[in-house]
């Protein structure tokens, strides 16, 4: 403890953050987060390890929330943002910019797909979600499609918290947060675990496909703007589409009229062994929206690239957007998204995530042994393992269940920092080692052995 220099004793941080600081998570009850061994306030990482104001460590298979893809601790990202704080921290976004978000934009059209070209920076992912679906309102209004406002999303997706994006997020609580915003419909999500269809392999994600066009058709194409997705779910569960999902979905927008947003809060930024998803699967999409990795959570950062002929609309007889966030284009928050992304091409963190990747999925399908251990799945850096009480009907346990809860603090006792739902979710910083990967799948396996053997008489 007093190794990090804190300000106020470890007792004193604890009590202050139980009575005065409001969680975010929608994932424990107010008990369970501030119940004392429970507590987690951080005040220190490096790589791929964080320390809590107890001095325990964790590993962080989660990156934070995704977020942290240059690994804890990055001394240069700190200080290009004191450089730029001590020139100039902020410009209005409204009517000039800074040079650290002009550079930004820059780099940003040299690394992303295609003539993805244009770039409005936000505060995050949930902020540049509502950025697209008001570009893609306003462009199809501007090109003389009024009634163009319905937005396409799929289930299970997840686009942020704010209350347009979070109406384009499948898990919206109707009764606390409605009534969302109007014309947003759900279609089903490439799953081939768990497909819609009961198709299997390639022919689900066609058919998830399909059903987008139909989609159109029975909402009316004049009425439809857009449609989003992850080129990978990671709240659906990480299920690998084929290209030809993503391909196809490309030939319907374009046939429709409608808008292409692909959303790489989590996706981007090397994360999937590419810079961004998309290029998995040989698709530009119209918007791409961008956060997390962005900075890899040194600063709150989020963007919507844009093709250029989708800017075209706002210039000329076009009117320009009425979106001014005071926090656009934020020159410490640029300055350290710059210095962020050279150091995943200096370090080749997209190749290393592309490795580590492999060499995650090869652990964990160790762990198929495991009764309940129903599916392994990912890509890159982003892996999930499905949790069953039944391997043949493949029964979830449910994010609820005490199995789940079990197992997640087990894993936790232990020193790893993950996501325990139905699903089990790994996002480790670029920078992780073999070791620390070993490390991970020896806590995910000795974890598992104890839980199901406290649960064997549940297990089929
Ligand atoms: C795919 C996706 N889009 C958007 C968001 C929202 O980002 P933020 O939490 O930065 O608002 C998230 C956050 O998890 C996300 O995963």
């Amino acid at each position: 403890m007093d190794d990090f220099n804190l300000p106020g004793t470890l007792h004193d941080l604890e009590k202050t953050a139980a009575r005065h600081l409001w969680f975010h998570g929608p994932e424990e009850s107010w008990e369970e987060l501030t119940e004392h061994e429970g507590m987690r306030v951080f005040a220190r990482g490096e790589g791929s390890t964080i320390w809590d104001v107890r001095g325990r460590a964790y590993l962080d298979g989660l990156s934070g929330l995704f977020v942290v893809n240059a690994g804890h601790g990055r001394r240069e990202i700190g200080e290009a943002m004191a450089e730029q704080a001590g020139r100039i921290a902020y410009s209005a976004a409204s009517t000039c910019s800074n040079d650290a978000a002009v550079r930004l934009a820059g780099k940003l059209s040299g690394i992303t797909p295609g003539d993805l070209s244009r770039v409005f920076l936000v505060s995050g992912g949930s902020e540049a979600v509502e950025s697209a679906i008001k570009i893609a309102r306003q462009a199809q209004a501007m090109r003389g499609f009024q009634g163009r406002h319905k937005i396409i999303a799929r289930r299970g997706s997840y686009h942020g918290m704010t209350l347009g994006a979070m109406s384009l997020t499948a898990a919206r609580v109707e009764k606390f947060h409605g009534p969302f915003m109007y014309g947003v419909s759900h279609v089903p999500s490439p799953n081939r675990y768990h497909n819609d269809f009961g198709l299997a392999g390639e022919d689900g994600d066609l058919m998830c496909a399909r059903y987008v066009e139909q989609e159109i058709i029975h909402q009316g194409p004049e009425t439809v703007a857009a449609v989003i997705g992850e080129p990978v779910s990671v709240s659906n569960g990480n299920h690998v589409p084929s290209p030809r999902y993503w391909q196809m979905l490309r030939d319907i927008c374009d046939r429709y009229g409608v808008f292409l947003i692909m959303d790489e809060a989590i996706n981007g930024f090397g994360r999937t062994g590419k810079m961004f998803a998309a290029e998995h699967f040989g698709v530009v999409p119209d918007m791409m929206v961008i956060a997390k990795g962005f900075s890899s959570g040194y600063a709150p950062i989020g963007g919507v690239i844009v093709r250029g002929e989708v800017f075209e609309g706002f210039t000329g007889d076009g009117k320009p957007i009425e979106h001014l966030l005071t926090f656009g284009g934020h020159a410490v928050a640029s300055a350290a998204a710059l210095r962020n992304i050279q150091i995943i091409e200096d370090e080749d963190l997209v190749e290393r995530s592309a490795r580590s990747g492999a060499y995650l999925m090869e652990g964990l399908h160790t762990l198929e042994s495991h009764p309940t251990v129903g599916d392994v799945r990912g890509i890159g850096l982003m892996c999930s393992v499905e949790l069953v009480k039944n391997r043949e009907t493949r029964e979830s346990w449910g994010w609820t269940h005490a199995f789940t809860k079990d197992l997640a603090e087990r894993i936790r006792d232990r020193g790893l920092l993950t996501r325990v739902w139905g699903v089990l979710h790994l996002g480790p910083p670029l920078v992780i080692t073999r070791d620390e990967i070993d490390s991970i799948i020896g806590i995910i396996g000795e974890s598992l052995t104890e839980t199901e053997n406290r649960f064997a008489s549940e297990i089929a």
